[in-house]
């Protein structure tokens, strides 16, 4: 048993990071059995979640909808606000229920939530049924601990370590036209209000051959798109201590010729202008960046740790604005942040109406124990906090309907993914800039970029026809 611990996750030291090759045991004991995967939160956590259905499948194991119906189930968790808790604990009441059916039935727990101290005390304590813990540093040992609990054994493996980088990964992607391909791990930022330095581990960068090497294959697969995963994309190759950065990373992707590259995500603090040169010239890197501001008040986004004032972020917008034609740009807020006055969200309204965002995600503070913001006084009542975002959402979908119409009358390019969900004579798919759009168009074009005539706009999505 190895139990998480909030404090050792922090400490960064100077101990190199140890580059591992992936090699995987094979078993017959789980060939055919059912496996039920259930995924919570960001795309780093979505990409986890095909390694885990990589390793699953490996096996020989089948995947499945019906939970109630399954012999193995996972649930990938995400600590990052705790209504992402919320949602697990309600899940694993249904498990509860399950196996008191079905005692056969293994359950695993991964993800973010399994590095946290006080989580698994809970599941301990609550959810003993539980067959086993793992964290986000051993993925790879979900095979021998699901051999091991179909042996009949109960196991807690959560390692809170700075974290390493394994190569030779098997993913099993949930599409066969965009991939999310990892370039660099952890976050050592430290924003006071976060949770993830403490459950993903230190900055660890993926080598530049071995992400090219990745994306090559990928696009003789026929893949169409990848977006570069990092926590903090921007903080790419420091970890070398080289001199290596970003946009080193992006121009050796660009010159792969796949036809879309994304990055996520982004922080204002060390965007280069070199970056934002590639993005401009380089016609397969899209011009599409996810910005978080966070606050726009000075004095929050110190307490926030963010290392940049509101006018530092506004002057890099213009720059962005100014130097990639039709770049779309999208953030993130927290409102209620603890000690945030009246004055301080107008400053974060302002920053709304300069910079009319394409799209907002927008957040009630949700204190994460173990982060330094939790300590911070927090007299603002909840049902202010919920006035501020409602505030808040109005000018966001005000701006982001704003810029859909815009479109309207244009013709764009859209990579098209599938069957619109709502409507099965159309199909769907994603502008270069990011925009979601349902085309009547026929499905033969799954998979193809093709150009749209955009015909109505609505918050959060676009209608379009295809133009030959
Ligand atoms: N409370 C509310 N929102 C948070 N985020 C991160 N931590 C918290 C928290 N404790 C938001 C930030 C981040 C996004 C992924 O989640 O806006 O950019
Ligand atoms: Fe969290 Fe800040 Fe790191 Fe983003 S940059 S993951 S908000 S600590």
């Amino acid at each position: 048993m190895n139990l998480p611990d909030l404090k050792k996750a922090q400490v960064r030291s100077d101990k190199k990071v140890e580059y591992k090759v992936q090699d995987y045991l094979f078993s017959n004991a789980l060939q055919g059995k059912k496996y039920f995967l259930r995924t919570y939160g960001c795309q780093m956590n979505e990409h986890d979640g095909e390694e885990m259905k990589g390793i699953l499948e490996f096996y020989g194991m089948i995947p499945t909808d019906d939970m109630e119906s399954s012999d193995v189930i996972l649930l990938n968790t995400c600590a990052i606000r705790e209504n992402a808790h919320e949602k697990v604990f309600g899940y694993l009441g249904r498990i509860k229920h399950l196996k008191k059916q079905r005692p056969d039935v293994i359950v695993g727990i991964g993800g973010c939530m399994s590095q946290e101290e006080n989580i698994v005390e809970e599941i301990k304590k609550r959810h003993p049924y539980v067959n086993f813990v793992f964290g986000t540093h051993n993925i790879h040992e979900l095979g021998r601990l699901l051999l091991e609990a179909k042996e009949g054994s109960q196991d807690i493996q959560v390692y809170s370590i700075e974290g390493d980088v394994y190569e030779n990964v098997l993913y099993k992607r949930d599409s066969k036209i965009t991939a999310y391909v990892n370039i660099i791990y952890g976050c050592d930022k430290f924003c006071t209000y976060c949770i993830v330095p403490y459950t993903r581990g230190k900055e660890r960068s993926r080598k530049i051959e071995e992400i090219v090497k990745e994306i090559e294959h990928l696009k003789q697969e026929g893949y169409q798109e990848v977006t570069l995963l990092g926590q903090n994309v921007n903080a790419y190759g420091k970890d070398f201590h080289d001199g290596t950065e970003f946009s080193d990373l992006l121009e050796k992707v660009a010159e792969t010729k796949i036809p879309r590259i994304r990055f996520v995500t982004s922080h204002p603090w060390n965007f280069t202008d070199r970056m934002i040169d590639d993005i401009a010239k380089y016609d397969n890197i899209m011009p599409y960046i996810h910005l978080p501001i966070q606050s726009g008040s000075n004095r929050i986004l110190k307490l926030m740790g963010r290392r940049y004032t509101k006018e530092e972020y506004l002057e890099l917008f213009q720059k962005m604005k100014e130097k990639i034609p039709n770049v779309s740009i999208t953030t993130d807020i927290i409102v209620g942040f603890p000690g945030e006055e009246e004055s301080d969200f107008l400053e974060t309204l302002d920053v709304v109406e300069k910079c009319k965002f394409d799209g907002a995600f927008t957040f009630i503070f949700s204190p994460r124990e173990g982060t330094p913001a939790t300590k911070l006084k927090d007299d603002t009542p909840k049902e202010e906090k919920e006035k501020r975002l409602a505030r808040l959402n109005e000018r966001v979908n005000f701006y982001s309907k704003w810029n859909n119409e815009k479109l309207v009358g244009e013709v764009v390019p859209v990579l098209i993914l599938g069957e619109s969900e709502k409507d099965s004579s159309k199909v769907y798919g994603y502008t270069d800039t990011f925009k979601l759009v349902n085309v009547i168009s026929s499905k033969e074009n799954i998979g193809k970029i093709i150009s749209v005539k955009i015909t109505d706009a609505k918050s959060f999505s676009l209608d379009g026809e295809e133009v030959s």
